[in-house]
């Protein structure tokens, strides 16, 4: 089986730990390591959740790293509404023994990319803050990153606000940033963000599994529901580490996008050209700055959720 050599950026966050679990676990992934960044909630919370969740996943020695205590320029904006105080469900969760590595987050980037014989993928499913500045500090080693399979941007409505993805909203200059490098971009978005999900049904079979991944996970879900009212409800950024090893399993499109990083009602939207080629030439007014990006707009839902599932639950039927 071909290995995929990944690195995740998170805030985890409750969906981050969806997404954590399963690429910890996942036979087909080679997780090099984590880097965290503020976002959900403040970057020192998002090492603690996920160190925890490493704990769970039952994971070896995968190396976490803390990374931006802010956006490039504005000022956090943490989602305690979605995501508990604590970033991951309140739940008082024990915290792990395992220790943060001692190098910032741009430093682990740059090591890991150096330091792999394959190809590395970056899958961000947060705030770009750390990524923007890891190419920008080490632009050769930018030039040896296969690809980022991110979580964020939309090319429909926003959730942050009626434009703008909270990922890109919390931080449109580093998402600038990041879309403008050079390096190709696949953007699982808003588009199909809720559509893989679990239900309360889901929550108590996972309850019930000897595995301990399956039994944090299935905490996490009925917490989920229980805060939010709603299922089922999204396996979120797990969609977009399932996109880096089953390409065969989503839509996809490539436009061009510029991200909005006016101080407008905009601000933060990942603006996709959607118009018709015959329509682009005759009206060639492209977005200005703008980069091709593969745009996730559908998936087979009922087979990435059949991966997550059979990927935390060894004994999933
Ligand atoms: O807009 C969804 C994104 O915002 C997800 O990454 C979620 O974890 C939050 O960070
Ligand atoms: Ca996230």
């Amino acid at each position: 089986m071909n290995k995929t050599s990944m690195i995740l950026d998170v805030d985890t966050g409750v969906d981050d730990a969806f997404a954590v679990l399963f690429a910890a676990r996942h036979p087909q992934i080679n997780l090099l390591g984590i880097t965290c960044v503020d976002g959900n909630t403040n970057v020192n919370q998002v090492v603690a959740n996920t160190l925890k969740v490493l704990d769970a996943a039952g994971a070896g020695d995968i190396p976490v790293a803390r990374g931006a205590v802010r956006p490039l320029l504005g000022k956090s904006e943490y989602a305690e509404y979605v995501h508990g105080a604590d970033g991951m469900g309140d739940l008082g969760i024990a915290p792990s023994s395992r220790k943060t590595d001692p190098r910032s987050a741009i430093e682990l980037l740059r090591d890991l990319v150096e330091g792999s014989k394959d190809p590395v993928t970056i899958v961000p499913m947060a705030p770009l803050t750390n990524i923007a500045l890891f190419l920008r500090a080490f632009p050769e080693t930018a030039k040896k990153v296969h690809r980022i399979v991110m979580m964020g941007g939309s090319a429909s409505a926003g959730n942050a606000t009626a434009a703008a993805e909270f990922n890109v909203w919390h931080d449109p200059e580093a998402a600038a940033i990041v879309f403008q490098s050079g390096v190709p971009i696949t953007m699982y978005g808003l588009d199909v963000f809720m559509r893989p999900g679990a239900t309360s049904e889901d929550a108590a079979q996972l309850l019930q599994s000897e595995d301990p991944a399956a039994q944090f996970a299935g905490t996490l879900i009925a917490a989920f529901i229980e805060r939010l009212h709603v299922s089922p409800i999204t396996l979120g950024d797990y969609g977009a580490v399932a996109t880096a090893i089953c390409p065969e399993l989503f839509t996809t499109e490539i436009f061009d996008v510029v991200v909005d990083t006016s101080q407008g009602p905009a601000r933060g939207q990942t603006i996709c050209d959607r118009r018709a080629p015959f329509l682009k030439a005759l009206e060639p007014n492209d977005l200005t700055d703008s980069a091709s990006v593969r745009v996730v707009l559908d998936l087979d839902v009922p087979a990435v959720q059949t991966l997550w599932f059979k990927t935390i639950d060894n004994g999933w039927s």
